[in-house]
């Protein structure tokens, strides 16, 4: 049965008196279940208050946006893998996009950063994805593919199973412009064949989410991808009403059958 995963990215966005207003409000609304799992992603200085705000409620879980490759050290203004942990983050954000294209992080940084997860007992999230000239020069899969390699080559086969991927083309982050859940699949099936080929049959564990302008309109139709195991969401996560309507689409989704998927 499908168990898919709803990823609040909340960017650099709510300090720890807003998340605390956004959580009272979430919880409200989303009761105790084992059927998906909410993860929140808030920026580093608020993570710790959302790890406590939550601490009655082990089924939602705290990752950090980004970590340095380092686990500790004369690395003034950077957060570390083994430090996020220590603040109750449970997952990291690897290669997110706007780290690529602001902050000019490299394929090969992914890579050292995601090790660093590891190290620390982070499951990583990595996040691979094309610009608009590259899916316009038809290069979106070889770049995806580019991207995940790197940032897996410094894993070994046996871990990736315990690792998570997104999906985020960069033409679709922040615009209101959203992949089709046609486009997803394509790019999802991709990944996971290049996952088989380096993690074997361990590779069908690995959960592939989609994001990029997913709102509570068009959540339900990416979700109902078989290939798409679960939503990285940007701007719709920041309200509680907005990110609840999105988290509840599950519940409220068609058929037992088409849960099933
Ligand atoms: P938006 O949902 O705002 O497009 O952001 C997507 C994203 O970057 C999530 O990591």
């Amino acid at each position: 049965m499908k168990h898919p995963i709803f990823a609040a990215n909340w960017k650099l966005n709510h300090g720890p008196a807003d998340a605390d207003a956004f959580l009272r409000q979430f919880l409200a609304y989303y009761p105790r279940t084992q059927d998906r799992t909410v993860i929140f992603f808030p920026p580093a200085l608020t993570l710790h208050a959302v790890h406590l705000a939550l601490k009655d409620r082990t089924d939602i879980k705290v990752g950090v946006q980004n970590i340095h490759s380092e686990d500790y050290g004369a690395f003034t203004g950077e957060n570390s893998a083994a430090i996020a942990r220590g603040a109750g983050a449970k997952y990291a954000l690897i290669g997110h996009s706007e780290r690529r294209h602001i902050f000019g992080e490299s394929d090969e940084q992914a890579g050292k950063k995601l090790a660093a997860a590891v190290r620390a007992g982070l499951t990583p999230v990595l996040c691979v994805g094309e610009t608009l000239a590259q899916r316009e020069a038809g290069d979106t899969v070889t770049v995806v593919i580019r991207q995940l390699r790197a940032g897996l080559s410094t894993a070994e086969p046996a871990q990736v199973a315990g690792f998570i991927v997104a999906y985020e083309p960069v033409w679709a982050i922040g615009t209101g412009k959203t992949a089709t859940p046609s486009d997803a699949t394509t790019v999802h099936l991709a990944i996971r064949e290049e996952l088989r080929t380096l993690a074997g049959e361990r590779a069908e564990a690995v959960p592939i989410l989609y994001g990029g302008s997913v709102n509570c309109g068009n959540a339900e139709s990416l979700l109902a991808a078989p290939e798409v195991n679960g939503l990285l969401v940007g701007g719709a996560s920041l309200d509680a009403d907005s990110w609840s309507g999105i988290v509840r689409t599950w519940a409220t989704m068609a058929s037992p059958l088409e849960r099933r998927r």
